[in-house]
């Protein structure tokens, strides 16, 4: 059986850009009501007042404050009632190699794409339990199932938020909440201009790139048809297929695009 996403109460973290801004649009066109929530208040307003109406509530946040995700659970709650689905969207990350970018950027990736999501799913799992009935949706990362080099850390947070979906799907099996997981592949988002570079110039590592609005689409569908997991685009899917057959393979795939992307030469100088 589908899930009906009329009047439901879904909140997307970092939704004021890419993937989360276009994530809240569609599940709003969907029928929705949707709590957009990220630290850039100026765009989560725009985003209100162009999607107009009183289905929609604009949170500042930062996800890895442990009072701001009560606070938006607190607003949401006051607003429309408890939550029916949660987007744990809100990501970033550092490129470069283990030994050049500083922890600081460590310790952020695994706060944001991580244990944010672990958090936040935590606090929404008793009023699911409670109905007998929610979503959980981790946007996770093609990389989260293979590393790519100089995304390694980034990488190794999304194949940890694979392993929590998994692990999180199974636990709750049987009480009518569902854990899913999209793993999008290269997206034209802000997402790379706002990464953090240390050691090579990041670039868009793909041939092949979404739009938003297509991962969007695809969260949506993913949620309407309790989908456990997709991966996307085409190199996404090419790549993650290659690895169920040949690991090897797969690294040295991942290795040439890297070093396309982020010439592998700088790695580790200077
Ligand atoms: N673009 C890609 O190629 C790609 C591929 C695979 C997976 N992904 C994943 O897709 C998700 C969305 O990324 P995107 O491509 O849409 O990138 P994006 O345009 O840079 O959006 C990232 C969002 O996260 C929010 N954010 C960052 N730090 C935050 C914090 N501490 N608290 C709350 N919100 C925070 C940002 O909002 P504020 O700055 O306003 O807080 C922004 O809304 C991420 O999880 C990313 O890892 C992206």
């Amino acid at each position: 059986m589908g899930y009906d996403l009329q009047g439901k109460v879904v909140l997307i973290t970092g939704a004021s850009s890419g993937i989360g801004r276009a994530t809240a649009v569609e599940f709003h066109r969907a029928g929705s009501r949707v709590v957009v929530a990220a630290r850039s208040k100026d765009k989560l307003d725009a985003l209100a007042a162009e999607l107009g109406g009183d289905r929609v509530l604009a949170v500042k946040m930062d996800v890895t404050s442990e009072s701001d995700r009560t606070l938006v659970l607190e607003k949401s709650r006051e607003a429309f009632g408890s939550i029916d689905v949660l987007v744990n969207n809100a990501g970033w990350a550092s490129f470069g190699t283990v030994q050049r970018i500083p922890m600081a950027n460590v310790e952020k990736m695994v706060a944001l794409n991580l244990i944010a999501p672990i958090a936040l799913a935590r606090e929404v799992i008793p009023e699911m339990l409670e109905r007998g009935s929610g979503q959980i949706i981790n946007i996770s990362s093609v990389v989260g199932f293979q590393a790519i080099p100089r995304m390694t850390v980034y990488s190794a947070t999304k194949a940890a938020l694979n392993g929590f979906t998994t692990g999180l799907r199974m636990e709750l099996k049987g009480t009518g909440i569902d854990v899913l997981l999209v793993a999008p592949g290269s997206t034209n988002t802000s997402f790379f201009d706002v990464a953090d570079a240390i050691d090579a110039k990041a670039s868009r590592v793909a041939e092949t790139q979404y739009t938003p609005q297509r991962v969007a689409l695809a969260v949506v569908a993913s949620s309407r048809k309790r989908r456990r997991e997709v991966v996307l685009t085409a190199d996404g899917k090419m790549i993650t297929w290659i690895r169920r057959f040949s690991p090897r393979v797969a690294d040295l795939i991942m290795y040439g695009v890297a070093k396309k992307g982020m010439p592998l030469s700088k790695a580790g100088s200077a």
